[in-house]
């Protein structure tokens, strides 16, 4: 089997509010293999959400650590978790946060030219991904012309463009009908079988069907859920 692309060893995060101490992630453990599809559930503030951004380096852990490929992300400074998010780390959240004046093209290319890839370049590295995600030729449209589903396909272009090899994904289905819903899991799902890992947080039970491995947050708490 390959090296692990993701080690999320004994971790924990804790918030202290004036009246109490909330911990959200309790000594959570999970490897993860590329090709991998992750699928973690659980009750509304039972740690998903605090999990990922843990996992993306946009929150550091109390206890415990994670590791992307070698790379320990707790030890890295804010420049380096930022960078690490444009290499190989890519997030979608349930509202995709595009710039909506930019292209499609303009939106997914932007990764790359923060990291300093020529502008052509980047370009062509985008349009790439967009066929990737079914929207080949679109690129030109501004976001705004792109429907909900489409829109989160973007997202996941953006988030994978540059060869990024990690997906994390919160509630990426969580403004979509069905249809659409099940398209984007189909997405994600040959998105893994083409070697990405996928991680994605969801009260949508359809992720199920389509994940190798499930996980239940319960209090902070991962806990395997067989398949
Ligand atoms: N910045 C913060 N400060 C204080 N408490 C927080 C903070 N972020 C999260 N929490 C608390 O941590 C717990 C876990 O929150 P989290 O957002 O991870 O839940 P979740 O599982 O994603 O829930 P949902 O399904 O509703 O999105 C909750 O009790 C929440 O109130
Ligand atoms: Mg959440």
């Amino acid at each position: 089997m390959d090296a692990p692309l993701l080690d999320v060893a004994g971790v924990s995060r804790r918030f202290v509010l004036p009246a109490e101490t909330i911990w959200a992630v309790r000594e959570a453990s999970l490897t993860a293999y590329p090709g991998e599809f992750i699928a973690v559930f659980g009750a509304s503030g039972s740690g998903m959400s605090t999990l990922l951004n843990l996992i993306a380096g946009l929150d550091a852990p109390d206890e415990g650590r994670i590791l992307v490929g070698p790379v320990e992300v707790g030890r890295l400074d804010e420049a380096g978790r930022a960078r690490l998010r444009l290499a190989t780390v890519g997030v979608v959240f349930q509202d995709h946060n595009l710039i909506e004046e930019f292209t499609a093209l303009e939106n997914v290319a932007l990764p790359l030219e923060v990291l300093g890839t020529p502008r052509a370049e980047a370009a062509r590295l985008a349009e790439v991904e967009l066929r990737r995600v079914g929207l080949a030729g679109m690129g030109s449209r501004t976001a705004d012309q792109f429907s909900g589903g489409q829109r989160q396909r973007i997202g996941i272009a953006r988030a994978l463009v540059g060869d990024r090899r990690i997906l994390l994904a919160d509630e990426p289905t969580g403004a979509l009908d069905s249809k659409n819903s099940r398209a984007l899991f189909e997405l994600l799902r040959a998105l893994c079988d083409q070697g990405a890992l996928v991680v994605v947080c969801s009260h949508d039970l359809m992720t199920h069907e389509f994940a190798d491995r499930v996980f239940e947050m319960v209090d902070g708490r991962l806990v395997a859920a067989g398949r």
